[in-house]
């Protein structure tokens, strides 16, 4: 079976992008990253891409009135690598229905809280003010609704007496570095 061909949409430091680059480089991962696109020329996320060997594409979003323009060239990139499946990894940007519906079922994106719960921003201090006792990640299917969409996985920790904001999201982001690989092989054999 040839593997899916994955691209990794980002905005910042991609250290979830990383973890999925290091999972696909075992032959038997049913899918291979072929692309890493950011919206910000300044991502972080674009300079370990590139020491992996992985093509990298700016598409930034300020160079682009409309934010439908932006995403045409966005899927033209996507195209142009016959990508077969996209993960969004802190990626900054709301995508419109009009190209997360060309990726019905083939889009996905991890959210660092256990949803439905906390969607949006500032998640883990809202998690910590709310007084929640468990916190987490959540690898979803991209809907056009925000941080909504059906589960792929997600996976918990505790949330510690005298946590900081940092220490918490430090302890979900080791979650999300375990789930996001798994999440996306279950795509990835899903679509076989
Ligand atoms: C992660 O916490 C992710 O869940 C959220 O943004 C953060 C991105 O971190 N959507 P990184 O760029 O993957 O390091």
């Amino acid at each position: 079976m040839p593997r899916k061909r994955v691209a990794i949409l980002i905005s910042g430091r991609g250290s979830n992008m990383a973890a999925l680059i290091e999972a696909a480089k075992d032959p038997a991962y049913p899918a291979e990253i072929v692309l890493v696109a950011s919206n910000r020329p300044d991502a972080g996320g674009l300079t370990t891409a590139q020491k992996a060997g992985i093509a990298t594409a700016i598409v930034d979003h300020k160079q682009f009135k409309e934010r439908e323009a932006f995403e045409r060239e966005l899927q033209k990139v996507l195209e142009a690598h016959r990508v077969e499946i996209v993960c969004l990894a802190g990626f900054m940007r709301l995508l419109t229905p009009w190209i997360i519906s060309r990726w019905d079922g083939r889009m996905i994106n991890i959210h660092p809280a256990l949803l439905p719960a906390f969607k949006g921003l500032d998640t883990h201090e809202r998690a910590i003010a709310a007084g929640v006792k468990k916190h987490g990640a959540t690898v979803h299917y991209v809907v056009p609704e925000m941080d909504s969409g059906p589960v792929i996985l997600q996976g918990a920790v505790p949330v510690l007496d005298g946590d900081t904001p940092d220490a918490l999201a430090a302890r979900v982001l080791a979650v999300e570095h375990k789930i996001y690989p798994q999440a996306l092989r279950r795509v990835a054999e899903g679509l076989r």
